[in-house]
């Protein structure tokens, strides 16, 4: 049967309605389409009882955090932002394996969300986890940072009761929901962005010094594909460095890599043919604005042999 998304809506704003009654909920919000379609489903169950957490982790694209918190709070949804990116570049120090860099990112994530919960008093923690994301996480491909229960990890570790009310869903049904929750389709066609951010588009030790040039890296690929049709678009820092050479002076630069991917529900992809003049360009403002890095590279692998992101 055809997925209703209005019916979804009805169903699932009374269900959320029912288990937090008079209490008072968290939503974790990263402004991604997942997290964004919760919150929004959440403050039509609970409105003023919903309180939207915007996690500042240090990990994310240039101007989210106010941009973020800017679009929940004009929509009228009570929305706090919590500044702890010194605590998730402290967890991920070090940290050169990706799953333990999941799994730190995992702890320092509900934790964080654990301490908002006691301080506001709230006692739901109301999160966007898809179907995907269980899947993979329970087929051990990678550890994505929100699910929990599903892999045995009981949340009240964290002193947390956990609602997922799109947990049964794959993105394209997540996009129609936010469509008839009426979010701006910025938001609801808006390209995925991960949990964990940045931190899984840097292979090794994640470093605010590297966070920094890769968010830079990330606003020029963006900005410059703007107008190329693609699940998801986004720059990579590897770990290894490349031998470059600047006005004749020779450097042992960093190495970005442009990745694209056309996809429907993320659980494979195929790369996208950008045009090479776009990727010219790219190149060409990347390695101006950003003099450290030597190499820029395009990634044509589909998922699988590879998966989407890098850690
Ligand atoms: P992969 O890299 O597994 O990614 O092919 C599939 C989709 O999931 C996103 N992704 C994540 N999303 N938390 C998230 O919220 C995570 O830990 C995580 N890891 C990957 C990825 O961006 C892609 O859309």
């Amino acid at each position: 049967m055809a997925f209703n998304a209005q019916n979804f809506v009805t169903e699932k704003t009374r269900e959320i309605k029912s288990q937090v009654g008079n209490d008072t909920a968290l939503c974790a919000t990263s402004g991604g389409v997942d997290s964004m379609v919760c919150a929004f489903l959440a403050h039509r169950a609970l409105g003023r009882n919903l309180i939207a957490v915007f996690i500042d982790d240090g990990l994310m694209r240039e101007g989210e955090p106010k941009k973020v918190t800017s679009l929940l709070r004009s929509r009228g949804i009570r929305t706090v932002l919590v500044r702890a990116s010194n605590g998730f570049f402290r967890a991920l120090k070090g940290k050169e394996d990706p799953e333990d860099m999941r799994k730190a990112f995992r702890d320092t994530f509900y934790e964080t969300l654990g301490k908002a919960v006691r301080k506001y008093g709230a006692k739901y923690l109301i999160q966007g986890t898809i179907a995907a994301d269980v899947i993979e996480t329970k087929g051990k491909i990678k550890s994505q940072h929100n699910v929990l229960a599903q892999i045995g990890i009981n949340p009240r570790r964290y002193g947390l009761n956990v609602i997922e009310p799109l947990a049964t869903l794959f993105k394209p049904d997540v996009r129609k929901v936010g469509k008839a929750l009426r979010l701006p389709s910025t938001i609801h066609q808006r390209m995925p962005f991960p949990g964990p951010g940045l931190a899984t588009r840097v292979v090794g030790e994640v470093t605010p010094a590297k966070v920094r040039l890769l968010r830079k890296a990330t606003s020029i690929v963006e900005r410059e594909m703007r107008n190329i049709k693609a699940f998801q678009t986004f720059a990579v820092l590897l770990d290894d460095r490349a031998t470059g050479v600047r006005k004749g002076k020779r450097s042992f630069g960093n190495i970005i890599v442009v990745r694209s991917v056309q996809s429907k529900n993320a659980m494979t992809a195929s790369p996208t043919r950008v045009p090479y003049a776009v990727l010219e360009r790219i190149q060409k403002k990347i390695t101006s604005q950003i003099p450290a890095v030597t190499k820029v590279l395009y990634d044509i692998s589909p998922k699988p042999p590879s998966t989407i992101e890098y850690i």
